[in-house]
């Protein structure tokens, strides 16, 4: 009767540990067929992460790029209300297909909250498990870039997504004042110390008010390349708009975000071969 026990737990196991396997192999089939998964991050929240993600990716798809976001912002997740898409993604026989406006496709965590204004906390395991799900029913196709709209700061819920995405690298925003970057400092060094790559830092709601250079001071002590300043501007009020494909201003600014983004990219790429 032990023996029996033994075998149908040993059973069990085994068809656990297959299921694990069969789960690893299709997220890595699916994590393949992205060339580049760029995090966008800060150490304080409100800077304007989400802003940046969703410009920088509508920049890049007007580029001729493909193109996808992922919403991980799982307290306060809205990047496709920035994007401006209120459709949700169509879910087809076990698969997710994103929704798409500018070239741009995505997919956020929003879509697990039942009720929009619901808070939700999430403990660590929670989150993988909902991460490796997306991850594994996400029908990307070949994606340019995966731009990955981060949880703010350096808690659990950061480091689960950072563990769990395979990230290339980081674009880390920060804004001119220097509190935000003694914030943005710490998510530096987390980074580092998870051994990702800091592509680089942008200072976001530069000059008016909150003064221009802290972003820049912040690189050079970090020693991490400066990837431009994105102006302070009303055109992100509109929410009918993208401001990096209707402003000229801050179609400039993004161009020059993602062409030393994408240097950033290239060199990692040729250090690797
Ligand atoms: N360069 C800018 N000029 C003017 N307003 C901006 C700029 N960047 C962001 N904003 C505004 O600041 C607010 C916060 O931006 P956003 O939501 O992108 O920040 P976030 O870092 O993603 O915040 P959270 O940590 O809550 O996710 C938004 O109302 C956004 O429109
Ligand atoms: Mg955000």
């Amino acid at each position: 009767m032990a023996a029996m026990n033994m075998s149908e737990e040993q059973k069990a196991r085994v068809s656990g540990m297959m299921k694990t396997w069969e789960r690893r192999k299709k997220i890595s089939g699916r994590l393949d067929q992205i060339k580049n998964r760029v995090a966008v991050y800060s150490g304080k929240g409100g800077v304007g992460k989400t802003t940046v993600a969703v410009n920088f990716a509508a920049y890049l798809a007007s580029q001729g790029a493909s193109v996808g976001i992922l919403d991980a912002d799982i307290d306060c997740p809205n990047a496709d209300k920035v994007l401006g898409v209120n459709r949700r993604p169509e879910y087809n026989d076990g698969t997710l297909i994103p929704a798409e406006r500018a070239g741009v496709k995505i997919v956020s965590m929003a879509y697990f909250q039942e009720d929009e204004e619901e808070a939700i906390i999430w403990r660590g395991p929670m989150i993988t498990n909902a991460l490796n799900q997306f991850l594994e029913i996400t029908e990307w196709g070949e994606l340019d870039y995966l731009i990955v709209d981060m949880p703010p700061g350096t808690s659990d819920a950061p480091l689960t997504v950072m563990q769990i995405l395979q990230l290339t690298g980081f674009v880390v925003v920060t804004t001119p004042q220097r509190l935000a970057g003694l914030d943005a400092k710490r998510s530096i060094n987390m980074v580092r110390k998870m051994n990702i790559p800091i592509l680089g830092i942008a200072e976001n709601m530069s000059g008016g008010v909150f003064g221009t250079g802290g972003g820049e001071d912040l690189a050079k002590e970090m020693n991490a390349p400066f990837l431009g300043a994105l102006s302070v501007s009303a055109a992100y009020m509109d929410e009918t708009q993208l401001p990096s494909l209707h402003d000229t201003n801050i179609r400039d600014e993004y161009g020059t975000l993602s062409e030393k983004t994408v240097k950033q990219l290239e060199k990692l790429q040729t250090e690797s071969n």
